[in-house]
């Protein structure tokens, strides 16, 4: 007997046999996309019509012309022309699983046949507390602290209500420190949190950042030394006025730079010992190395005061220790999450943790170094163009031409024309950079990636 109507309802065997020839549909549909395809001529003027229109109302032309037709193979997405493309950057690191993947895709039904489109922090629906919980427990699974969930909309609002918190735990401090070259977001504060001028031309002054070199393998000693010169040095210049330092552990944006334990452990011993707050931005890095989190990944456990993740995650979030809760009145969101997209959340996250897809045997880092050893295969071949590759797990990079942007530009549009989604990442250098799919990849996909990468060297000098 259902005890509220709504348990009636999830349970009518109608909606399990809807749900049942979605899933039949689909795979009728989804398996006739077998690999890359060039797009149908006959298709080719109403996509740029509509490609077109897209560039016009929001005011700038696409980075590619990809609009997608709506239904993919796991790596492989269908654009609107009826072209095929391997799909390994994923919206920037953010459909882990693929396209069409028909777990989430069951999730995200489940979760849009409920009664609202959104879920707020006033009203939300019971599988909220589900997600929280799988957070929360996996944040905390190896004795690091941070078991308060605040969910919110983008890795930047995630960035922003983490800064609210250290502020406002810290007060007066209103310093924060950060890595050189890393990327935080562009909202007001974040624009001066990213190390990227031409992310806040224009804007005013909203926080006043130190920025401390990353870690550098090739001087690992070196690179620690001069990173703690550099807090101690701000620390001089602004005595008690830090409240908190964002670190990415992998800089992604940057193009896959990764961190070290011993460096990170060096600056936080700083932090702890002069009250700074210690967070790590895992928008990029969840879900991507041989932990759920990369700080259980670096094991930073212990350390860390707050986290936030995105991407991956389907939904952003920040976690934080009870020391750090606010204060009534400073956070609070409109739109925590859509009812599909906190569905969803839950299925990849669940997933990725009872699946096999972590530690060092996992999915995640087979894969990697499956893609690892091919490139570097390619980078022997063409010693003058390629330098790498870089990264870890989920997360791969390469220098083409020496780092020359226009020239990695021009690579990454004629290995978009040959079927593959790549993008660009950094500056001097700036790198090619791949987020793979992860729950779709299967060696052979990176096979042919590879292939396509190889046929596009051979064409750009
Ligand atoms: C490390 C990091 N932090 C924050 C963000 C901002 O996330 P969003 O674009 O969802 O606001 C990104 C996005 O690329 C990121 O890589």
């Amino acid at each position: 007997m259902a005890r509220t109507v709504a348990e009636g309802f999830f349970n009518d065997p109608r909606l399990k046999e809807a749900k049942k020839l979605i899933r039949e549909a689909l795979k009728e549909h989804q398996t006739k996309i077998t690999g890359i395809k060039s797009a149908d001529p006959e298709l080719k003027a109403s996509y740029d019509n509509i490609i077109k229109k897209v560039s016009d109302y929001r005011g700038g032309a696409l980075w590619y012309n990809y609009l997608g037709s709506g239904i993919g193979n796991g790596p492989l997405v269908e654009l609107a022309d009826g072209s095929v493309k391997y799909d390994f950057i994923t919206g920037i690191g953010v459909h882990y699983m693929g396209h069409s993947h028909p777990g989430v895709i069951e999730a995200q039904v489940e979760g849009s046949i409920t009664n609202t489109v959104m879920n707020g922090h006033l009203q939300q629906n019971t599988d909220t507390a589900k997600l929280l919980e799988i957070f929360s427990t996996q944040a905390c699974k190896y004795g690091a602290e941070v078991k308060n969930v605040f969910l919110t909309t983008s890795g930047a609002m995630a960035n922003e209500n983490a800064f609210k918190m250290m502020f406002q735990k810290r007060f007066p401090a209103a310093r924060m420190f950060s890595f050189e070259k890393c990327f935080s977001g562009r909202t007001l504060g974040m624009a001066w949190v990213t190390d990227k001028a031409a992310y806040r031309q224009g804007l005013p002054k909203t926080i006043d950042v130190d920025y401390v070199p990353f870690y550098d393998a090739k001087d690992h000693k070196g690179s620690i030394e001069k990173a703690v010169y550099a807090m101690k040095k701000a620390m001089t210049r602004f005595p008690g006025e830090h409240a908190g330092f964002i670190m990415e552990l992998i800089q992604g944006e940057n193009g896959s730079w990764v961190g070290n334990q011993e460096y990170f452990e060096a600056l936080i011993k700083i932090c702890k010992e002069n009250n700074i707050s210690v967070f790590i931005d895992e928008v990029q890095t969840f879900a991507r190395t041989t932990e759920i989190f990369a700080f259980q990944h670096f094991k930073l456990d212990k350390h860390v005061d707050i986290v936030s993740v995105g991407k991956n995650s389907q939904v952003c979030a920040t976690l934080f220790k009870d020391d750090h809760k606010p204060r009534a009145g400073l956070m609070s969101q409109t739109f925590t999450g859509s009812s599909a997209q906190i569905s969803a959340a839950y299925y990849v996250i669940n997933e990725v943790v009872n699946g096999n897809y972590l530690g060092e045997n996992g999915k995640i880092m087979k894969l990697h170094k499956h893609f690892q050893s091919h490139l570097e295969k390619l980078a022997t071949k063409y010693p003058d163009k390629i330098e790498g590759p870089y990264g870890i797990g989920a997360m791969v990079g390469m220098t083409l031409y020496k780092g020359d942007a226009e020239k990695s530009k021009a690579f990454s549009f004629k290995l978009f024309d040959n079927g593959v989604l790549g993008f660009l990442a950094g500056a001097a250098p700036t790198r090619l950079r791949f987020l793979m799919p992860i729950m779709a990849v299967e060696e052979k996909h990176i096979d042919e990636v590879v292939a396509i990468l190889d046929k596009t060297l051979s064409e750009i000098n």
